[in-house]
């Protein structure tokens, strides 16, 4: 059987932990090129390890893509490694705890710099490099808490939130040879649902609440929203473009 992204470009951000690791492999398992970015240098080698050890063919790039000149780095060394560039999986994120009255402006602007500013940096050198190639495929990770509030998360639910508009937005402007789509995942069981839980007083009890909210009683795993980003990335969903993809156990509606 062909696999689904055979020799596609991929620059999956944020893939040294969580969701982006679990993207990152599973891409690699359908035949794409991944390129793995995230500021860790160890963990980061230790996913290209294990998605080499298993046939596929990925490379770290570390950079910082909270900032123009990390996401320059990024592109170039992508072009520099596989020659072009096909998928772009902007999945990084950064929670930045604490109320309005709470949080410091550098906090404030370091949220809204990974969560969102990130996405204008890298589209606005992959998307020139994806239309000379022919055709595109954008997908950010947004959250669940672009439709919904938790308590001290203000930076990143306004950021999450912008995602809705900017990703119709993108698939607008660049119609008929980019599709664009947003994926909402809820309580995901990766190490930010635990930096998230220290929002609340009792951590462990928010954890076991958020997994109890959901209809199917359990926390996502990765895995379950890498399976969505491949559904988005491939031609499974060749008619889908500029929506937003909710994974979270039926979270929002409890
Ligand atoms: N877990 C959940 O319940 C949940 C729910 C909804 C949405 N999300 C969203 O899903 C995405 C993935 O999160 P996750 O849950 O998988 O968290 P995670 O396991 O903590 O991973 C976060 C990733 O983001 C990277 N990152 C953060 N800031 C970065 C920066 N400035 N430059 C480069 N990489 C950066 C980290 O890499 P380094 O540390 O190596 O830099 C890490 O690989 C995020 O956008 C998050 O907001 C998570």
């Amino acid at each position: 059987m062909s696999k689904k992204l055979e020799d596609k470009i991929v620059i999956v951000t944020g893939a040294t932990s969580g969701m982006g690791a679990a993207i990152a492999k599973l891409f690699a398992s359908e035949g794409a090129k991944v390129v793995v970015n995230g500021r860790n240098k160890e963990r980061g080698e230790l996913i290209v390890k294990s998605i080499i050890e298993i046939g596929g063919i990925a490379s770290f790039v570390q950079s910082d893509i909270s900032t123009e000149e990390g996401n320059s780095t990024l592109f170039n060394e992508t072009i520099k490694l596989y020659g072009g560039l096909d998928i772009v999986v902007a999945n990084a994120g950064f929670l930045g705890l604490g109320s309005i009255t709470e949080v410091s402006v550098e906090t404030w602007n370091k949220v809204i710099n990974t969560n969102l500013n990130s996405i204008f940096y890298l589209l606005r050198l992959a998307i020139p490099e994806m239309l000379k190639r022919g055709l595109g495929n954008v997908i950010i990770n947004g959250s669940i808490a672009a439709f919904k509030s938790f308590p001290n998360h203000p930076a990143y639910c306004a950021t999450k939130g912008a995602l809705v508009p900017l990703i119709k937005q993108i698939a607008l402007d660049y119609a008929p040879k980019i599709r664009a789509n947003l994926i909402c995942p809820g309580p995901i069981d990766t190490p930010l649902i635990w930096d998230s839980a220290q929002a609340f007083p009792n951590p462990e009890k928010a954890v076991s609440d958020a997994a109890n909210a959901t209809l199917l009683n359990r926390l996502g795993r990765p895995e379950d929203v890498a399976k969505a980003a491949l559904f988005l990335a491939s031609e499974d969903s060749s008619f889908i473009t500029g929506t937003t993809l909710i994974v979270d156990g039926g979270r929002l509606i409890t």
